[in-house]
């Protein structure tokens, strides 16, 4: 665990303690009359110090539920808490990481000053923002990145830039949706391990959305399948292989492939396909609704 202290430095849960609530959450859309249910009665958590994967079926709505916990999308039903407080806007002690890190960063920004951006609402001293850049290049390796400009580096090297951002901010949970899926396989296994490395050396609590179900095996503690619609837990697993990870010798355990089996078996069972009876329901009095 590391002695760097949270971001807002109040007592945060320790490890293993509830950290993220999710219970009964349901979200729908409406457009044009229609309301389309896309997650219904959704009910999971995150203990303090886990990497817990969500996986489901393209469409199913993670991003969806990503966005209502980080406060950017109202929901419809349930509740969310963090740290007990219940989420109604974006939570301090939350940082995101999307997968399009083009669009995420500032182009006209040098490395630094994309980092110093999101502290600027912490009002920290100076020496502690320099403290915290400086920590998070070095944690994903680009101490020497930082006087560049984004559009001067790799995806690979744009997408640590992204998650150093969200280091130097020191949330409680890092929020990455397919952070990874747009960079090439080498390089995603390195930011793979960069996720296990934060989480032991900040012992920060990491929830990722993936459709690389190879990949959520190899970073979980627990898995959260969802399917469905309106979308539902269908399982939650515990990836119960040796710490530390290693790409090479855990891919190869044969409790791996049993889970990855286990997980993809899940997902083809369950598509985002509508129920007919759950997915268009007509809100009365819109325009168009029937009579
Ligand atoms: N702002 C919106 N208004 C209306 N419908 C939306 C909106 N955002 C998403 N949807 C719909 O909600 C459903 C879930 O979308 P979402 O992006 O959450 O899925 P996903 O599970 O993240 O998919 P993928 O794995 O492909 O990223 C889709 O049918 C999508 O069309
Ligand atoms: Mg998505």
């Amino acid at each position: 665990m590391s002695t760097l202290g949270t971001r807002t430095g109040t007592t945060s849960p320790r490890p293993g303690e509830l950290l993220l609530k999710v219970d009964g959450l349901a979200k729908s859309y409406t457009s044009k009359g229609k309301r389309t249910d896309i997650i219904g009665n959704l009910t999971f958590s995150v203990n303090a110090g886990e990497v817990v994967c969500l996986v489901g079926p393209s469409g199913v709505g993670k991003t969806t539920l990503l966005k209502c916990l980080a406060g950017l999308h109202p929901s419809t039903g349930g509740e969310m808490s963090i740290d007990g407080r219940r989420i109604y806007s974006p939570p301090p002690e939350m940082a995101l990481v999307f997968q399009d890190y083009s669009r995420s960063l500032m182009p006209w920004l040098t490395v630094e000053k994309n980092l110093r951006l999101p502290l600027r609402h912490l009002r920290l001293p100076q020496s502690e923002v320099r403290t915290r850049i400086l920590d998070a290049l070095a944690a994903v390796g680009l101490s020497h990145a930082a006087k560049q400009y984004p559009w001067e580096l790799s995806g690979g090297m744009q997408q640590r830039v992204a998650i150093a951002r969200a280091l130097a901010y020191r949330p409680e949970i890092l929020i990455m949706d397919e952070p990874f899926a747009s960079v090439d396989a080498q390089t995603r296994f390195d930011l793979e391990d960069l996720v296990l490395k934060i989480r032991d050396d900040y012992g920060m609590t990491v929830l990722l959305v993936t459709h690389d179900i190879d990949e959520a095996v190899y970073l979980s503690d627990r898995i959260v399948a969802i399917g469905l619609r309106p979308a539902v837990v269908l399982e939650e697993l515990t990836v119960d292989l040796p710490l530390p990870r290693n790409q090479l010798d855990t891919r190869a355990l044969p409790r791996f492939a049993e889970l990855r089996n286990h997980t993809l078996s899940l997902i083809q069972h369950a598509s985002a396909k509508p129920t007919p009876s759950a997915m268009e329901d007509a809100v009365p009095g819109a325009a168009g609704a029937p009579a």
